[in-house]
């Protein structure tokens, strides 16, 4: 008899017939010369009960030393039973133990410390289980957004010889004797790729070399970034919101259990609309006064700001805008305010902050290297970047997308190492 999954001993053609399972043990529990045992596979988990008359002394004995998260084969029938959690429950004919493992060491009341420790274990159990499926459907549903909306899907490189964000957050390393960085963003090669392809996007690993210890930051995150032709800041926002509220609302239809495991109610997911509310930088700074914020113009909008801005609210919202001195060098300055960059950051609300920052670009040689002079990096190696300005430069803009950060606002995670199954933090390289 072949093995089904044990969500085939829930189909309403399975009572009564026998069916041949495997899976890792959640629970057990023994008493009279019958054991129970809660058996898991990827599709769900079945009670299975084995009587010591019907599947023999010996098979009896060693299915009872079985550990939690060992594994066991079942062939037997399936029948109703209402004592079991989904009514159902598999009555053993014979019962083979493939593993039966050592003493699981995790258990629910264990310091986050030591489970971080253990993460190897960990992402068995349920909540990193929810997350780690809600992701895959997660980066399925960008990844099909961005094919209707015919954006090619390209590869850029992860290490590199220069700091495209800024060198004080980049993690250096010794390439064959001379200076290697690992990527803190595909942006600059997006850009490149832009020429042929005019809508590209990339799928990396992004790297952050930063010591802060918040509960938004990794040193290594998954980074979805995208870049436009012919796209001004209206344009870009327009993108955005389309695609966020196509996202969240296929994460309602395709994952509800996920996310009501979560701690997210999926209508609230699905009752999302736009337009998401648009806030200018200077107007930003007017709320947080109100709020008895000591903010002026050139302010960096940190966390704090974020949250304040952002707790009332139940869309995210775009903040728009900002003085050229907070942001990065490569951003168009606005065609009416040369004090501002045409640059937006998505705000998660309820307080989560920033999960997006994106800007259009600019295209003009003379403006980018004067920028790029005045930012105080070595130009020499952004030489091939302003080669894009010399050769074919149209209007552009794109954005960067932190995957991590959205599922913790999804998922209403504390902390954003809760959204993924080895995170990498200061503290933090193993497992
Ligand atoms: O705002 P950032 O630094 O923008 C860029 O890197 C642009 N070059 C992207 C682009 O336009 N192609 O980073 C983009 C996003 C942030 O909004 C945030 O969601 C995420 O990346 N991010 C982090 N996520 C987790 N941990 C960190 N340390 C992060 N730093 C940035
Ligand atoms: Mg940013």
């Amino acid at each position: 008899m072949s093995v089904v999954p044990i969500s085939r001993s829930y189909a309403p053609d399975a009572l009564e017939t026998r069916v041949h399972v495997r899976g890792w043990v959640l629970r057990s529990r023994s008493s009279g010369g019958i054991l129970f045992l809660l058996l898991r596979d990827r599709t769900g988990a079945l009670q299975v009960t084995a009587k010591r008359d019907v599947v023999g002394e010996e098979a009896f004995r060693a299915a009872e030393h079985v550990q939690v998260e060992g594994v066991v084969e079942v062939e037997g029938t399936v029948y109703a039973d209402h004592r079991a959690s989904r009514g159902r429950e598999l009555r053993a004919e014979s019962i083979r133990v493939l593993a039966a493992g050592e003493p699981f060491p995790l258990w629910s009341e264990q310091t986050e410390e030591f489970r971080l420790d253990h993460r190897h274990l960990t992402v068995r159990t349920q909540e990193l289980v929810a997350m780690v499926r809600l992701k895959a459907t997660l980066l399925r549903a960008l990844r099909e957004f961005l094919d209707r909306e015919e954006v090619l899907e390209t590869t850029p490189p992860i290490l590199s010889g220069n700091a495209a964000e800024g060198g004080t957050e980049a993690f250096t390393l010794d390439y064959f004797g001379r200076p290697g960085y690992l990527g803190q963003t595909a942006q600059l090669y997006l850009e490149a790729l832009l020429a042929p392809h005019e809508r590209v996007y990339s799928l990396t690993t992004s790297f952050r070399a930063e010591k802060s210890r918040t509960p938004r930051h990794l040193t290594e995150y998954l980074h979805l970034e995208v870049e436009l032709a012919w796209c001004d800041l209206d344009g870009l926002m327009e993108f955005i919101e389309r695609m966020l509220l196509d996202v969240l609302h296929e994460l309602a239809r395709r994952s509800p259990e996920e996310l009501r495991q979560l701690g997210r109610e999926p209508a609230e997911l699905a009752e999302l609309a736009g337009p998401f509310p648009r806030l200018g930088y200077a107007d930003s700074l007017e709320r947080l006064k109100a709020k008895q914020f000591d903010v002026h113009w050139g302010t960096d909008i940190g966390t704090a700001e974020e949250r304040a801005l952002t707790l009332e609210e139940r869309a995210p919202i775009f903040l728009t805008r900002f003085p050229k001195e907070i942001k990065a060098f490569y951003m168009l300055e606005t065609p009416t305010d040369p004090r501002t960059v045409e640059a937006v950051d998505v705000l998660a609300p309820e307080g989560y902050g920033e999960i997006i920052g994106g800007s259009c670009r600019e295209t003009d040689l003379e403006r980018l290297t004067h920028r790029l002079t005045a930012s105080g990096v070595n130009v020499e190696e952004y030489a091939w970047y302003l080669d894009l300005r010399r050769y074919g430069s149209v209007p552009h803009a794109g954005f960067g997308l932190g995957v991590e950060r959205l599922l913790r606002w999804i998922t209403r995670s504390e902390h954003i190492r809760d959204t993924t199954p080895f995170p990498r933090t200061p503290a933090r390289l193993t497992p």
